[in-house]
């Protein structure tokens, strides 16, 4: 029997899984730049949670989970997102109390979607979480660095969708404005939005059916439902983010595929994509979510991006993300005792974390050993032939200087590291001689 990844999946090989890494690496130094905290929840919770946060009416919730229920009957679901498992684990942790706020997070979720370009059933999430923080300029600094991120990676011409969705009292007159807006054009939605209409009118807007979408055109937009506070908080966040320099465009239909969002929501999507996979990434204030799951009134905002998305764009842009190599060190032996030496050498080498590989050939000659080198793309080879071992030295050549010269076994890495130093130019630029 042939095995294969479950549809939907995939397997990060190199170079992709190196370029992962590597984006990973970027965004971890902009994350600590602003203050952000590691933290790492169960793949699992329990259902209910995704249930009660994300929203019955969702399509996550409503087709996309993957639950199933454990020996025990629990009903447990593979984490679709980040949001909802962070704030359990900040409730249950205390972490209002020992003053933690600001997290981060990056691992896979689970959502059982038609896999296509751009979508998968796991995928990668990066995503932050800001606790306690009501006032508009958190708004403006997580959007802030949702773009810092995607600089850090290289990628140029994003920009970011706004919307606010206002709070319960604005979201109720606007729910009945979209009411009354497709009162008329009932008959030519799809089914599930006559019933999204009775149950969660902003949910309708998520619809991707063109009958519906073309009748969307009737809705209002929420901006014109949004109350005083609601109001004045938004003009806020959008004169900060004007004065960061942040482009944006007003979406007045970005309303998110998830019920916890209250006032600011955005995206950063991908220039010139449409339909649903355009977005790199997404988020938005939550205030209502840690007390709806038995907190203290706590306001927080936060986002997720999609790795996947993310690293597929900086490809299309071409830019080149992988770290630069060029500090490989092979070690080339002919016997048995060389052999041993190497394992030495390598030891100590490895010891000032310089990677090393041990010629895996067992007897080849050393200029099959040496193409080998070069195919690995190594900066120095040390030669352990039979000439080495019997006068105790070491033959370190520099593949790119080609220049060859021999050190008694005790002065190897010494030598070894003087080749590596010539791998970076005073400006840290990688020497191409
Ligand atoms: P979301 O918009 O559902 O938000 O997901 C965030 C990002 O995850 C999307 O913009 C997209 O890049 C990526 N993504 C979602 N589904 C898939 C998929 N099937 N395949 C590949 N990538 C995907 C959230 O999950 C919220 N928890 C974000 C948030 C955090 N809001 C506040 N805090």
């Amino acid at each position: 029997m042939k095995y294969s990844a479950p549809r939907g999946t995939r397997d990060y090989l190199p170079p992709y899984s190196t370029a992962m890494r590597e984006v990973v690496r970027r965004a971890s130094e902009v994350l600590e730049s602003y203050a952000f905290l590691p933290v790492d929840t169960p793949i699992f919770e329990a259902s209910e949670l995704f249930v009660r946060s994300i929203g019955e009416q969702t399509d996550i919730v409503s087709k996309e989970m993957y639950t199933f229920a454990d020996r025990k009957g629990r009903q447990l679901t593979l984490r679709p997102e980040g949001t909802a498992s962070v704030v359990r684990a900040y409730l249950e942790n205390g972490l209002e109390q020992l003053g933690v706020e600001r997290l981060y997070y990056v691992g896979p979720m689970f959502r059982y979607e038609r896999p296509q370009a751009g979508r998968q059933r796991q995928f990668l999430q990066l995503g932050v979480e800001i606790f306690a923080d009501p006032g508009p300029e958190v708004d403006a600094e997580v959007i802030q660095l949702l773009m810092a991120i995607c600089q850090a990676v290289g990628l140029t011409g994003l920009t970011v969708q706004l919307n606010s969705l206002g709070c319960p009292a604005c979201r109720a007159g606007y729910s009945d404005s979209v009411k009354a807006a497709l009162a008329s054009r009932i008959s030519s939605l799809c089914p599930e939005c006559v019933q999204r209409l009775e149950k969660n009118p902003l949910r309708v807007l998520d619809c991707k059916v063109e009958r519906c979408t073309d009748a969307f055109s009737e809705v209002p937009s929420i901006q014109e439902s949004l109350c005083g506070a609601c109001r004045e908080h938004f003009e806020s966040v959008r004169s900060l983010l004007g004065r960061l320099d942040i482009p944006f465009t007003l979406d007045p239909r970005l309303v998110r595929g998830l019920d916890y969002y209250t006032r600011t929501a955005f995206e950063v999507q991908i220039p010139g994509a449409t339909g649903a996979q355009n977005a790199v990434g997404g988020g938005g204030r939550y205030d209502l979510l840690v007390e709806q799951l038995g907190g203290k009134p706590t306001p927080a905002v936060g986002f997720a991006i999609g790795l996947e998305r993310l690293l597929s764009l900086v490809q299309s842009q071409g830019v080149d993300i992988l770290p630069p190599g060029g500090k490989l060190v092979y070690l080339a032996a002919t016997s048995a005792e060389g052999r041993a030496r190497a394992l030495e050498l390598a030891s100590a080498l490895r010891a000032r974390r310089v990677a090393c590989l041990i010629d895996r050939s067992r007897g080849a000659n050393l200029g099959k050993q040496f193409k080998q080198a070069g195919r690995m793309g190594a900066r120095a080879v040390a030669v352990l032939g039979d000439d080495e071992v019997e006068k105790r030295a070491v033959a370190v050549k520099d593949m790119v200087t080609r220049e060859q010269v021999t050190v008694p076994m005790e002065r190897a890495v010494e030598q070894i590291l003087a080749v590596l130093a010539r791998v970076e130019t005073p400006a840290g630029k990688v020497e191409r001689s």
